[in-house]
């Protein structure tokens, strides 16, 4: 690994099928990056704690939401999470409870501070998960996608306030 890809800051989101949740997460998070001229701080993907349907484009409808919104998803295809995904990632970001169970059972105990709870970011919110929209209508792809958008901009808040800890540059002659 580089000096620069040792810097850069590694977010895996994570749901069940990789096809719904967190590719919109990743596309979320990634416009946010691009927004703000940070992407080439980050390094972002998503996973499925499944491979139901692994080597699939997200579900045509979370594209459709995505596109309505100035979000290109189409160069996403779904993987399983792996094991080295837990020592390569910084923030592994599951959608909902189910997920974060599956994750703390496959994750190394030293490394169980790197997972988190995505809708934790956006206590506003009042709700514990992104609900699977999978079975429903177009508007559960909505309220998805409006609860990821809360929950992206909360990660990147809290991202960025563990960086200035970390560099000491929130305390008075800090640098
Ligand atoms: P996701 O949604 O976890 O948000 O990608 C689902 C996709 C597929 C299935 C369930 C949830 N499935 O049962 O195939």
């Amino acid at each position: 690994m580089n000096r620069l890809e040792c810097e850069m800051t590694k977010v895996l989101f994570v749901c069940l099928g990789n096809i719904c949740r967190s590719p919109t997460a990743e596309g979320v998070f990634r416009k946010l990056l691009e927004d703000r001229k940070m992407t080439s701080q980050f390094d972002v993907d998503s996973a499925g704690t499944s491979d139901w349907h692994e080597g699939h484009s997200p579900d045509p409808r979370s594209q459709e939401e995505a596109r309505r919104r100035g979000i290109d998803l189409g160069f996403i295809r779904s993987r399983p999470v792996r094991p080295e995904d837990f020592t390569r990632f910084d923030y592994i970001v599951a959608m909902d409870n189910a997920n974060l169970d599956e994750l703390e059972e496959r994750c190394p105990d030293s490394l169980t501070h790197r997972l988190h709870l995505f809708t934790s970011f956006a206590p506003e919110l009042g709700i514990t998960g992104v609900p699977d929209p999978y079975y429903g209508g177009p508007k559960g792809f909505e309220r998805v996608f409006d609860i990821i958008e809360a929950s992206a901009r909360g990660l990147l808040a809290h991202i960025e306030r563990a960086k200035a800890v970390s560099s000491g540059a929130d305390t008075p002659g800090g640098q």
